[in-house]
C-alpha cells in the first residue's frame, strides 16, 4: 500500500519564487535531473521573474508543502506540443529533508493531472536515467510504459543510459481512482 495523501500542492510559479528558484538551480545536479534548465540563465533570479509573467509559467508548477506552504521542489512540463498534444515531465524536490515521505510520488501524481486534465495532453513522456530505478518503478505504477524505438528516435533519445517512458491519457485514466485511493 502507499500513501500517496497529497502532502503537497501545485502552484504556478511567482515572481516573489524567483530568489529560491536561482538558488536551486545552482545545485550541482541539476543539468543531470532537470536537462531543460541547464543553461545559465536559470541560475539568475531575473530569468525566473520574467518566466513567471510570461505564457509559459504555466509549464512551471512549484511543489509546496501542504503543512507550511514553504516551496520544497518544482514541477516542469517541456517539449510541450499542443498541436500533438504531448509534453513531457520532469521533478526534483529541492529541498531535501522533503524526500522519502511520500511527497514525490504525490506531486507526480498532481503534475499528471494538470497536464491531462488543464493542459488537456494526450501524451506526457518522462526520460529517466536507466540508474534511476525509483522513480522508473514509481512512473510503472503510474502507466508508464516503455515508449517504441520510433519515438525514441523522433525525440533523440538514443542513448541505451536513458529510459523514455509514455503514459497515454486513457492509461492515466484507467488508474487515477486505485492511485489516489493509495493501491498500486
Ligand atoms: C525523485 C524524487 C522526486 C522522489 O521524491 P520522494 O519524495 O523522495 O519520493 P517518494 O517518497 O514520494 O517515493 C515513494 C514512491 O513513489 C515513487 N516516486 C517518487 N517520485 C516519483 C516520480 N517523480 N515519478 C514516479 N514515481 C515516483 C517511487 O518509486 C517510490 O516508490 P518506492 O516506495 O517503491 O521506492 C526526489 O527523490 C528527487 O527530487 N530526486 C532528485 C531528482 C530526480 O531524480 N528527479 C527525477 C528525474 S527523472
Amino acid at each position: 500500500m502507499r500513501d500517496s495523501t497529497p502532502k503537497v500542492r501545485l502552484r504556478k510559479v511567482r515572481p516573489s519564487d524567483a530568489s529560491v528558484l536561482a538558488k536551486w538551480m545552482r545545485k550541482p545536479r541539476v543539468p543531470r535531473i532537470l536537462p531543460g534548465l541547464k543553461h545559465a540563465s536559470f541560475r539568475k533570479p531575473e530569468t525566473w521573474r520574467l518566466i513567471a509573467k510570461s505564457k509559459i509559467a504555466k509549464h512551471f508548477l512549484l511543489i509546496t508543502a501542504k503543512s507550511t506552504g514553504k516551496p520544497i521542489g518544482l514541477s516542469t512540463l517541456y517539449k510541450v506540443n499542443p498541436k500533438d498534444r504531448t509534453c513531457f515531465g520532469g521533478m526534483a524536490l529541492f529541498e531535501e529533508s522533503h524526500r522519502s515521505k511520500g511527497c514525490g510520488f504525490a506531486a507526480k501524481l498532481l503534475q499528471l493531472k494538470y497536464a491531462f486534465q488543464k493542459l488537456g495532453a494526450k501524451k506526457v513522456y518522462s526520460k529517466v536515467p536507466t540508474s534511476n530505478k525509483r522513480v522508473i518503478r514509481g512512473l510503472g505504477y503510474c502507466g508508464y510504459r516503455e515508449a517504441s524505438l520510433k519515438t525514441r528516435r523522433q525525440f533523440g533519445v538514443s542513448s541505451a543510459k536513458q529510459k523514455l517512458l509514455v503514459l497515454s491519457r486513457g492509461e492515466w485514466k484507467s488508474r487515477i481512482k486505485s492511485l489516489e485511493s493509495h493501491k498500486r
